[in-house]
């Protein structure tokens, strides 16, 4: 094998529980913001389709782990619901029937070969919770404790990994500064408070988790970390510019997940913008303390940024980042023609080297990579199957930076592209597919393997690729 990764490297895909499991009648699962949202507001989401046309993962799991293994996975990562484990936070009376299923799921997944990896958050906001005002409640930290205490005593004696949180940044961007999710406001120091909690929830939960020592896993978070390029390297304000970028979006969280600290160029500039979140000593202790086992890195593309060529007038709340920088329209940038994002192969490798360089060679894995693809239906062949070469194409030229990382020393101990069935995703619905698998919504969510499904079988068999 040309590309021939470390034996026991984790191959497989990411999903999230919001976005697979569907809402079904007597379940006992209670609202979360998305179930909400939809409710009041349909047409902000793609095609009017909401939480509730999953791909059914609730009913269809044993289907779904039969096609996990079919396609070569030795490990599958999906979050629990906090609304569904817990359905009224206040009283913290666990429902049964989520214990049930999260145990089937579990053990199924163990009897086919399969890592059960699991995260306890992933946007997905118990709305009995965010009456509270969600992450921006202090109370709010300590109700997900108990819920990642509750979910550890039920699950930690087979689930080994664990993970606190799925992209942290992104309820911040999508609640607080662009309105992909509720409460969609407009209020950056809302948003880095909430950052903030969702920081020290995460400590917390990690403390908890490594205080029952009878646990022998691991736990970390999932970021997504954009490598941010500047327009000209060259050019000090461009690198200022890459540098803050960077520091907002990537270093926010990976800093206190891996340094236990928050960085020193973003206090300042938090500072100074007058958006300092409420902190106490003993908080900002507990975030020392307790930093990761193990990191989760989420890539797709990378940032191209500038220096801000007309200054803007910073005013109060309504401040956002993009006030601070251009966004830097590279030409003769390789796009992904199906979804509008750039595809950049070697952010992965430069993401990795960073890790190495500056985190102490942290161990992670690569938790989500996949390209999302718009109107899928048309590479559909005479046999039913589709037909996505693209997205073999894409995998590939991943894998071979990663595994140029590797050769340079990253610890970089595994791959899961997003996702295995094509899932729900928030506003955009069902817009892109990204999976192994296709869903038919019209036939009760039929499942089809796509040849990138039976190409990742052969690649994890070989453990590599010529
Ligand atoms: C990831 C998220 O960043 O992107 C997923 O973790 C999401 O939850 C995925 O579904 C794809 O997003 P989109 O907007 O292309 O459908």
């Amino acid at each position: 094998m040309d590309y021939q990764f470390p034996k026991g490297f984790w191959w497989g895909s990411a999903a999230s529980g919001p976005q697979t499991e569907g809402v079904f009648e007597g379940d006992g699962k209670a609202q979360n913001i998305w179930d909400f949202w939809y409710e009041e507001k349909p047409e902000k989401f793609f095609n009017n389709v909401g939480p509730d046309k999953t791909s059914r993962f609730y009913k269809k799991y044993q289907e779904d782990i039969q096609l996990m293994k079919e396609t070569g996975h030795n490990s599958f990562r999906t979050s629990i619901q906090w609304s569904r484990l817990i359905p009224d936070p206040e009283t913290g009376v666990v429902n049964p029937k989520a214990v049930e299923f999260y145990n089937h799921v579990i053990d199924g997944l163990l009897e086919n070969g399969i890592e059960p990896f699991f995260n306890l958050y992933h946007f997905d906001m118990p709305m009995t919770m965010q009456e509270k005002g969600g992450w921006l409640n202090r109370e709010v930290v300590d109700q997900y404790v108990f819920y990642a205490k509750t979910c550890f005593e039920l699950f930690g004696d087979r689930v080994k990994k664990w993970f606190t949180h799925n992209e942290p940044i992104v309820p911040v961007e999508g609640g607080y500064l662009y309105g992909w999710h509720y409460p969609d406001e407009i209020n950056l120091k809302h948003g880095v408070q909430v950052a903030y909690h969702e920081a020290l929830a995460s400590a917390k939960a990690i403390e908890v988790y490594h205080s029952m020592n009878f646990l022998d896993g691991e736990i970390g978070i999932v970021l997504n970390l954009t490598p941010t390029y500047p327009r000209d390297e060259q050019n000090k304000a461009d690198v200022e510019a890459a540098r803050l970028v960077d520091g907002l979006f990537n270093r926010s969280f990976l800093d206190p997940a891996v340094k236990g600290h928050f960085p020193e160029d973003i206090i300042k500039w938090v500072k100074e913008n007058d958006l300092m979140p409420i902190t106490t000593p003993e908080d900002l202790k507990t975030i020392a303390e307790n930093t990761i086992d193990l990191l989760g890195v989420n890539y797709y593309q990378p940032r191209r940024v500038k220096a801000k060529e007309t200054p803007v007038e910073i005013a109060g709340n309504s401040i956002l980042p993009e006030d601070f920088y251009d966004v830097y329209d590279m030409p003769g940038k390789k796009m992904n023609p199906y979804r509008g994002w750039e595809i950049y192969e070697k952010g992965i490798y430069d993401t990795l080297m960073n890790l190495k360089e500056n985190y102490g060679n942290i161990r992670c894995y690569i938790s989500e990579n996949g390209m999302g693809v718009e109107g899928e239906e048309r590479f559909v062949n005479a046999d039913g199957m589709i037909e996505n070469d693209y997205r073999i194409e894409f995998v590939t030229d991943h894998l071979k930076w990663v595994h140029q990382a590797i050769q340079e020393g990253s610890q970089v101990q595994g791959y899961h592209m997003w996702t295995c069935m094509d899932n729900w995703s928030w506003l955009n619905a069902y817009k892109n597919r990204y999976g192994f698998i296709a869903v038919d919504l019209e036939q009760e969510g039929k499942r089809t393997i796509k040849k990138s499904g039976y190409w990742f079988k052969e690649l994890t068999k070989n453990n590599g690729f010529n």
